[in-house]
């Protein structure tokens, strides 16, 4: 098999997601609902109702869990396992949390896989930090207790929780098991600082070809990862439906929906 570009790096917005139904951010009726930002995602609105905050990423996991996986995750998935049995490199950053990468993997998840913005499949002690598998969702949309986590909603095998249960105190919220204080959900909330930027930059400044899909270029520091690469050597690609807002940092531009324009790229390469 012979491959032109040896180290890739794929960076992916929620364009991506759009035909497998997940709203992106910038859409008139965006991911945030009904929500003012700082009341659903920062840890100010955390502290001050984190019930509120629960009741919106359970509806955030049962919405994901609703979804599925369109051709283009699949494509990307499909890439990053020949690269990888090729011991070549191709990393995938993705700004989304919607699981859906994470479930193209199958069982083959990716070493070098990179959410910045963090997933819904994951929550976090508040107290020492460390993580946990859950997609558990806590809360109805009206902010009710779900005592009863109805099998039915987690049929999907990929889906099942790999987390016992976790103990609720008096108001419902999940507890770590770990040291018994709250659970916050894994996510990069407004004034946060993403993950795995280090590791980004690295793959960034060693890569032969960067493609970003489905992102507008509007949030930092994933926006200016097309310009990092770009400086290093490689070539730049965009596949959007738009023009970006940091269009100038690409050699190449893709129109088009990215479940039809990302595995006809990917078959290119
Ligand atoms: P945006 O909603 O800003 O941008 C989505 C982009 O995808 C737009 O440029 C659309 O034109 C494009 N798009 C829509 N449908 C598409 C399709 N079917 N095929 C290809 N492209 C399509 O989403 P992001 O760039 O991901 O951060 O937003 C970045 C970050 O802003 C998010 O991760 C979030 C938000 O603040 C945090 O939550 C920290």
């Amino acid at each position: 098999m012979q491959f032109r570009y040896k180290r890739i790096v794929f960076l992916t917005g929620a364009g991506i997601s759009a035909e497998s139904g997940v709203k992106t951010f910038r859409d008139a009726q965006g991911l945030w609902e009904n929500h003012k930002v700082d009341e659903v995602a920062s840890p100010q609105g955390f502290s001050r109702n984190p019930v509120l905050v629960w009741t919106f990423y359970s509806q955030r996991r049962l919405q994901a869990n609703s979804v599925q996986t369109n051709n283009a995750h699949t494509a990307l998935a499909d890439l990053l396992h020949i690269y990888e049995k090729n011991n070549l490199q191709a990393a995938l950053i993705t700004q989304n949390v919607d699981t859906l990468h994470e479930r193209a993997f199958g069982a083959l998840p990716s070493k070098h896989f990179i959410d910045i913005h963090g997933t819904l499949s994951r929550s976090r002690c508040t107290k020492c930090n460390k993580l946990f598998s859950d997609r558990w969702a806590y809360f109805d949309g009206e902010g009710k207790i779900i005592e009863d986590h109805a099998d039915h909603l987690w049929s999907n095998a990929i889906l099942q929780t790999l987390l016992t249960m976790p103990r609720r105190n008096s108001l419902g919220l999940p507890l770590s098991p770990c040291c018994s204080d709250l659970l916050r959900p894994d996510i990069v909330w407004f004034g946060e600082k993403p993950l795995g930027v280090e590791k980004a930059i690295e793959h960034l400044t060693h890569c032969d070809l960067f493609v970003a899909i489905g992102t507008s270029g509007n949030v930092f520091p994933a926006a200016g990862f097309a310009a990092v690469a770009r400086k290093a050597g490689a070539h730049t690609v965009c596949i959007n439906l738009e023009s970006p807002e940091n269009a100038h940092s690409f050699h190449e531009h893709i129109l088009g929906p990215a479940s039809e324009k990302v595995p006809e790229y990917i078959g290119k390469l």
